[in-house]
């Protein structure tokens, strides 16, 4: 198993954090628009900070390529963390060099610095060694609390892992346990709620859960190339022409072992994609030429809904529906609520998933709301994160 911040002696000791405070801004301004991301790394801070240490913490925001991004320095980061941790934080406008450098050798025990965005250096994403070296050298010890960006094999993700004693984060060790759980010991029966766009996106996810899922729910845009390869009319809804084969097997192979697919048996449908638009439920076989299927229908969600709070566990990925345009979002509503309210162990996967169950209030009523949108689902495709893979090995259990 990976080694954890519980595993080293922090007093006096200074402590690189990597975490992912890639957070949204509301448009054109400098406002954060949400910020579980940075509430989610609180504990991580405390701990280390409780434990004596001096905290270094590291992010990137953003894709500015290598370059200094006015626009994506970390100013309102600092000061909605300093809110959270009701401490001051220090901002140091570098990372690998001698500002940064005196900024950590004079952190008291307890103090908290963040650095700059570490994707205005080219050596974060190139994984340089050099760039890794030099920012290890800022610290005694190294902790990763950013899952969301642990699929990424960066300097400050996997490269400076290295360098030094290299540990898990509270929020890693979380985010690995329930993910982990879903795929090596979950609580059966195991339901798999996929949704989203597009059936691309959801390939390996789909090959990693057959055989493994006692059941797999499929909803959203991704919905009607599988109802097109089961010889259904869909209109003019969102067809991944290539992959109507590819569904087609899929059904086959979930047929022939315990992972049955349900699809939806009826939809919302629409000519566009605009707010209180004239909508109405039909069934898959009464999809007219000029409409797009844009949610599951009702019958369809209050199905999903019954059969999902019977069963010991589901890992949700995707929306159901075009959940952020009225009234595409009820399908999505729906399941929320009854996962919600039952007793399942719930997973949900980062990205729009996180976003709709926040948007509609549930995310605490959830077992495991996931902080990775990419990272949750490469994980559960059953690949090694590159940044959970740099972590030390320990032995024993916690
Ligand atoms: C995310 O928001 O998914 C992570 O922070 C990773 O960001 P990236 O896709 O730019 O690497």
């Amino acid at each position: 198993m990976k080694r954890t911040l519980r595993d080293f002696d922090w007093q006096g000791k200074r402590a690189l954090v990597r975490v992912d405070f890639n957070v949204p801004f509301e448009r054109g301004t400098t406002r954060i628009s949400d910020d579980v991301r940075i509430r989610e790394a609180v504990p991580t801070i405390d701990y280390l900070r409780g434990q004596g240490a001096s905290v270094i913490l590291c992010t990137h925001l953003g894709r500015p390529d290598g370059k200094r991004s006015p626009e994506l320095e970390l100013g309102p980061i600092v000061e909605r963390l300093s809110e959270l941790l009701d401490a001051a934080v220090g901002y140091v406008h570098d990372a690998p060099g001698d500002d940064a450098k005196a900024a950590a050798r004079t952190l008291n025990a307890g103090g908290v610095l963040m650095l700059d965005n570490i994707r205005f250096w080219p050596g974060e994403e190139a994984n340089d060694p050099e760039f890794a070296a030099s920012l290890a050298s800022l610290a005694d010890g190294y902790v990763n609390d950013a899952f969301g960006t642990a699929h990424r094999a960066h300097a400050s993700t996997e490269g400076v892992a290295h360098h030094l004693p290299a540990m898990a984060g509270l929020l890693m060790e979380k985010e690995i346990t329930f993910l982990g759980g879903v795929l090596e010991n979950p609580t059966r029966p195991l339901a798999a709620l996929l949704g989203g766009a597009k059936v691309s996106d959801k390939l390996q996810v789909l090959g990693r859960l057959i055989g493994h899922a006692d059941g797999l729910f499929v909803g959203g845009g991704m919905a009607g190339t599988f109802l097109k390869a089961q010889g259904y009319e869909i209109g003019a809804s969102l067809l991944e022409e290539n992959l109507i084969d590819f569904c087609t097997e899929t059904m086959e192979r979930a047929a022939a072992t315990s992972t049955p697919i349900t699809l939806p048996d009826d939809v919302v449908i629409a000519e566009r994609i605009e707010p209180n638009v004239p909508t109405s439920a039909v069934s898959i076989s009464d999809i007219p030429a000029d409409a797009m299927i844009l949610d599951i229908g009702p019958r369809t969600a209050a199905s999903y809904a019954e059969r999902l709070a019977a069963m010991g566990s589901v890992v949700w990925n995707g929306p159901m529906g075009v959940f952020e345009v009225p009234p595409f979002h009820e399908g999505t509503r729906i399941v929320a609520e009854a996962l919600a309210s039952s007793n399942a162990v719930t997973v949900i996967g980062g990205g729009s998933t996180a976003e709709s169950v926040a948007h509609l209030g549930l995310a605490k009523q959830m077992s495991h709301v996931s902080t990775g949108g990419g990272a949750s689902l490469e994980f559960l495709e059953g690949k090694e994160l590159p940044g959970v893979a740099a972590l030390d090995e320990v032995q024993g259990t916690h």
